[in-house]
């Protein structure tokens, strides 16, 4: 099947628009988390670099601030560091927090409305050196950080994005050993802690609605499309609903409706089932072509940097399922691509956004990943993903012609013929 090509012009319609960032990824500085602690092993990072450096936001972070406002962006995803607001147990860092109070006034005070991620991948060190979310300790944990965190927020914050995909972080942390703690083929402890990070999901949701009963709270699902390799052996179609049901689905039961299937260990006494969000959050980069238990490609198709495949049809259909049984507002809470010389984000974006509004499906907004050029996890330095360049040498910061080009649909509300053709029409993707 091949990408279906959107109209050249579009209206995005009442999309509102905006970019995604997380902690880890863009601060800087030496925090004591999981991931300071992975990077310092070596091997670990693809270049052996470490958040240590990051992107230098935390001492630039009103330059990040003034791109939202150049760019136009109308919504911002950020997330606050647990590792650096708690760096001791229940202890907590007031100055660290004076930073994100400042740094968020700033963001609003442009008109942009923030949402903030209590858990993007990282863990103070102290709560690793306790077994992390492998504990069942752990719920109560990290609920005393969201109890600190939004109490202390609220007369900011109202969207709250409680977890980054859980099962990225306990697929990369216990299966393929990307993450840390670094372990590979623990499924047992895959299963813990997709259960207690979904657990802390329906208890924050539940938590943050008593602080503030007026809250948005949802939690970044990462969905792929997952299709059989060869649509005609059973075998594959067989797997690619295993792969889904495994990866996915079955925490879409337990996090969004608060039923907790067998494969997460069944019912926790302290839920409750019925609807555990106000939107759904969706982080949709690629699909997923099924032949055995892991993950695999289509070949011959449009690719990104990184060799993901790109396939925006891919981000309706997961949408598409995922509202048919939890119906709701759709917020992409990231999308994005890794193309180090800018030469097809703005067709990725062009084709994503137009597969959106075409769809008849309710999506309310749009995040891109990422705002600037990020520190990516096990890639390190080497994955570009921003509307914004960064020279790592100098954390200069550049906006890049995609970061112009969706300026310019913002402030058109679409993509015009002439958007289309200034920063569009030359642009093609590579095919492996
Ligand atoms: C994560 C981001 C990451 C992005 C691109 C998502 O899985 O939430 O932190 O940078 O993918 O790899």
């Amino acid at each position: 099947m091949s990408i279906q090509t959107p109209p050249r012009a579009f209206s995005i319609g009442d999309l509102r628009i905006g970019a995604a960032s997380a902690p880890t990824q863009i601060e800087g500085g030496d925090v004591a988390s999981n991931w300071r602690d992975f990077a310092d092993r070596p091997g670990t990072i693809k270049d052996g670099t470490s958040p240590r450096w990051a992107t230098g936001h935390w001492e630039r972070w009103s330059e990040d601030t003034a791109l939202l406002g150049e760019l136009g962006l109308q919504i911002y995803r950020l997330g606050i560091d647990w590792a650096r607001l708690e760096p001791r147990p229940g202890v907590f860092d007031e100055d660290a927090l004076g930073h994100y109070r400042q740094e968020i006034t700033a963001i609003r005070a442009l008109g942009v409305e923030p949402l903030v991620t209590l858990h993007h991948f990282a863990n103070p060190s102290w709560f690793e050196a306790l077994g992390a979310w492998e504990e069942e300790g752990s719920v109560e944990l990290w609920l005393r950080f969201v109890r600190f965190a939004v109490g202390s927020l609220a007369d900011l914050v109202t969207q709250w994005c409680t977890v980054n995909e859980p099962n990225v972080y306990a697929g990369g942390g216990y299966v393929f050993g990307q993450f840390p703690p670094g372990r590979s083929g623990a499924w047992p402890a895959l299963r813990r802690v997709m259960r207690h990070l979904a657990i802390a999901h329906c208890r924050a949701y539940q938590l943050i609605h008593d602080l503030q009963p007026g809250a948005q709270v949802g939690f970044a699902h990462h969905l792929r499309d997952f299709a059989p390799l060869n649509p005609r052996n059973p075998a594959h179609r067989a797997l690619a609903r295993a792969n889904r049901y495994i990866f996915q689905d079955a925490l879409s039961d337990a996090m969004l409706g608060g039923r907790f299937p067998t494969i997460l260990g069944g019912q926790p006494r302290e839920v409750t089932p019925g609807p555990h969000y106000d939107y759904l959050g969706i982080n949709y980069y690629s699909r997923t072509a099924v032949s055995k238990l892991a993950d695999g490609r289509f070949p011959e198709v449009p690719v990104s940097d990184l060799d993901w495949e790109i396939w925006p049809n891919g981000l309706v259909s997961v949408a598409r399922d995922l509202h048919e049984k939890y119906p709701g507002p759709i917020w992409v809470t990231e999308n994005g691509t890794c193309d180090t010389s800018d030469s097809f984000r703005a067709r990725f974006l062009h084709d994503h956004l137009g597969a959106m509004v075409g769809s008849g499906l309710p999506f309310e907004r749009y995040y891109h990943w990422c705002l600037v050029d990020n520190w990516e996890w096990a890639e390190g330095q080497t994955a570009p993903f921003g509307l914004v360049h960064l020279n790592w040498e100098t954390h200069e910061r550049t906006i890049k012609d995609s970061g112009r080009f969706l300026a310019g649909v913002i402030a058109a509300r679409g993509v015009t013929q002439e958007l289309y053709d200034t920063f569009v029409a030359g642009q093609t993707y590579q095919v492996r």
